[in-house]
């Protein structure tokens, strides 16, 4: 018995990569066809605080549902529970929020440009507040993860960068004869440093949500898919009276009119698609946070955005540069490098130094 104990830890092992691995994919493609239908209704329908409520909305629907139809189980929650959650709702609001803001200001790809930081975010956090450390080699490793998947977004991010200095140049010119160039300075920089903003603050604001997302979930009733559906009620009742104040029914049906008019009912299943997808993606990376620890679930988020911008290039067909490529596969040498200087990615380490590394 003592013999055969080694082989069936290895083999559980590698089913837990398996199925960490197929967690990971299903993530990464789901979250292609929300990013194409999210920017598609920020584009026709530039309402970031109503889509981001929809998308919660969609996703408090499915799972009530699931539940009444047994499809899922439906958890065993308590007040302690919702109370331990409503921290992590809150973060989950605001960097969902964010990140919609930042994307219907700028081009996708700078908001996942910066938003390729949040392993950093992840660091520095566990660091300063959690007073958590890793081996050197895990913090040299996340230069060519984040450094990579930057450079893999670079074509687009040139060419949005032409097209904003056409914007400040033009701005600044007619500024010298005119008032109305200013007005463009003052709309390119306020739309900029909201593109920015946004993403810097959905970074930090996800990293906390899954740092104690995973302490909530860590040995508890309630994990990985429904952990997820209670995050999504929760932070609907959070965002719906903001996405009222700051938007509203009457901003909403006016821009409705006018996507209606320009797309077409078309909108209204570009919009359906964007918030199912957007909870399906999210539910899979929770059920992959449920296995892995914080930092790996970061460093997922940030390979994801290589499959975003490599499908945007084959679905837009945005010519590619050697250089993009060279970002991606530095990308892909850095997770490696970081796989095998952060054992946790993959395995239980129960011993020693390594043990204090994991947060599960
Ligand atoms: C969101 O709305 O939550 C963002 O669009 C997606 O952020 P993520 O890519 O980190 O999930």
């Amino acid at each position: 018995a003592d013999r055969s104990e080694p082989v069936a830890d290895a083999r559980s092992e590698s089913a837990r990569k398996i199925k960490i691995g197929i967690y990971f994919a299903t993530w990464w493609s789901l979250n292609v066809v929300f990013n194409i239908y999210n920017k598609k209704v920020l584009n026709a329908y530039p309402y970031p605080w109503l889509t981001s409520t929809l998308s919660l909305a969609a996703g408090s629907l499915i799972m009530l549902v699931s539940w009444a139809l047994r499809i899922a189980e439906t958890p065993k929650t308590d007040l302690e529970f919702w109370k331990s959650l409503f921290p992590v709702a809150v973060a989950h609001t605001i960097g969902h929020v964010a990140a919609t803001v930042s994307m219907s200001k700028v081009a996708v790809s700078f908001t996942h440009i910066i938003k390729s930081g949040e392993p950093a975010f992840s660091v520095l956090v566990s660091r300063f507040i959690l007073g958590e450390t890793f081996p050197p080699a895990v913090y040299l490793s996340l230069i060519p993860i984040i450094g990579g998947c930057g450079l893999s977004a670079l074509t687009e991010l040139n060419f949005n960068m032409i097209v904003a200095l056409n914007h400040v140049v033009s701005g600044y010119l007619r500024l010298l004869v005119d008032s109305e160039g200013f007005c463009l300075l003052v709309c390119f920089f306020m739309s900029m440093s909201k593109g920015f903003m946004g993403a810097m603050i959905s970074n930090l604001a996800f990293v906390f949500r899954n740092i104690f997302s995973k302490k909530g979930m860590k040995g508890k009733s309630v994990s990985g898919m429904n952990y997820y559906a209670c995050l999504s009620m929760l932070s609907l009742v959070i965002l719906t009276p903001f996405a009222i104040a700051v938007e509203g029914p009457q901003m909403w049906a006016a821009g409705f009119q006018q996507a209606f008019s320009d797309i077409g009912p078309q909108i209204v299943w570009w919009m359906a698609a964007q918030s199912v997808f957007y909870h399906l993606y999210n539910q899979v990376s929770y059920m992959s946070l449920d296995e892995i620890s914080p930092l790996t679930f970061s460093i997922g988020n940030t390979m994801k955005r290589i499959s975003v911008i490599v499908s945007s290039i084959i679905i837009f067909q945005t010519p590619v540069q050697p250089v993009n490529a060279l970002g991606a596969a530095i990308a892909v040498l850095g997770t490696f490098l970081y796989s095998q200087n952060y054992p946790p990615l993959c395995k239980e380490v129960k011993t020693g130094e390594a043990r204090k590394l994991q947060l599960k």
